[in-house]
């Protein structure tokens, strides 16, 4: 699919996040696999009446991000996304595989570790606004409270520069329940970076809004990963939202299912064209999910006939056996 637009201001910030990027981590070579995500496996034990129940809530799944970063997650509701953010964050720790941020082992950490990985390693926002801010507290104060509680002057002139930049410095002296749920979720953000984190984790924060005031919202994290250099991962399941990030990972049933890129390249008469393209994703065994939508086109069933051409793969209907 390709569409013309004006001057891509997308590509132009990730440009700058990318530059920021590199010089918070002292040189361009060190920009890969900020997180990395390998083989990770949760699965949760409920008891149930009779015998004990186990859901697989991630089955594998990998994932890495660069440094400096905005990546947008998307998925049906129960494929697994929350898991993946909560461990990410510290919050949860994974039955099996690989999780590593900023250079920390999340399944090797001591009790210790995870309490300062939590606090100046990681910056979360919730979907529910009412989690993110302290009602008793103004918009400025919320974003000096992280500062305070990791033993750092607090200073008011830094909450101030977050606000303003996530567009809701007007709303400095202003109490949550004085603020939109749009201007509270970008308060919410300036708060999440407040102690300058390397990775911001956004779970669903657009969830609440409508569609204005979501890309409001999404506005705001774009200018905080240009202006900061932060990596950040956002949870949706807005499909739209791939228009307002270079890269989308899909993930179904507990994987990385597939991948949307936004590229942005020079057309032939001198205007930029941003090129959206969907990959399926390969893991290290060779496995791919074949999209719902081609799967249901063809009704392909049990089995599949594969064939190698030169340069691609065929994948036709198996038939009845
Ligand atoms: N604490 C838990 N105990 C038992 N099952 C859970 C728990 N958390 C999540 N699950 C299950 O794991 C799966 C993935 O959940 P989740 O990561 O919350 O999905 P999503 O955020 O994509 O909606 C779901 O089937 C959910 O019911
Ligand atoms: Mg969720």
């Amino acid at each position: 699919m390709t569409a013309t637009a004006r001057v891509p201001d997308l590509v132009e910030l990730q440009r700058r996040a990318a530059e920021r990027a590199a010089a918070r981590a002292g040189g361009g070579d060190r920009l890969r696999g900020h997180i990395v995500c390998d083989g990770l496996v949760r699965i949760f034990k409920t008891e149930g009446r009779t015998d004990a129940v186990e859901v697989v809530a991630l089955q594998g799944l990998d994932l890495v991000v660069d440094r400096g970063e905005l990546l947008a997650i998307v998925g049906a509701s129960g494929s697994g996304k929350s898991t993946v953010l909560n461990i990410l964050s510290g919050l949860d720790v994974p039955t099996a595989g690989v999780a590593r941020v900023a250079g920390y082992d999340l399944l090797g950490m001591s009790a210790k570790q995870r309490l300062q990985y939590r606090r100046q390693v990681v910056g979360f926002v919730w979907q529910q606004t009412g989690r993110n801010l302290l009602p008793y507290l103004t918009a400025r104060q919320n974003v000096e409270l992280p500062m305070r509680l990791a033993r750092r002057r607090a200073s008011s002139r830094r909450a101030q520069e977050l606000l303003d930049m996530v567009g809701v410095g007007y709303c400095a002296d202003r109490r949550p329940n004085q603020m939109s749920g749009g201007e509270q979720q970008r308060c919410a953000v300036a708060v999440a970076v407040a102690n300058n984190p390397e990775v911001l984790f956004a779970d669903e924060p657009t969830g609440e809004l409508d569609e204005a005031t979501a890309a409001e919202v999404f506005g705001a994290l774009r200018t905080i990963n240009a202006e900061l250099g932060v990596t950040i991962v956002v949870v949706t399941h807005d499909e739209n939202v791939s228009s307002q990030v270079r890269r989308t990972v899909a993930i179904r049933d507990g994987r990385t299912a597939s991948e949307v890129h936004r590229t942005a390249r020079l057309a032939e008469d001198g205007t930029h064209e941003v090129v959206t393209e969907e990959y399926a994703v390969l893991d290290r065994a060779g496995r791919m999910q074949l999209p719902a939508a081609f799967v249901n086109a063809l009704s392909l069933r049990d089995r599949v006939k594969l064939t190698l051409e030169p340069d691609h793969v065929q994948v036709r209907p198996g038939g009845e056996q």
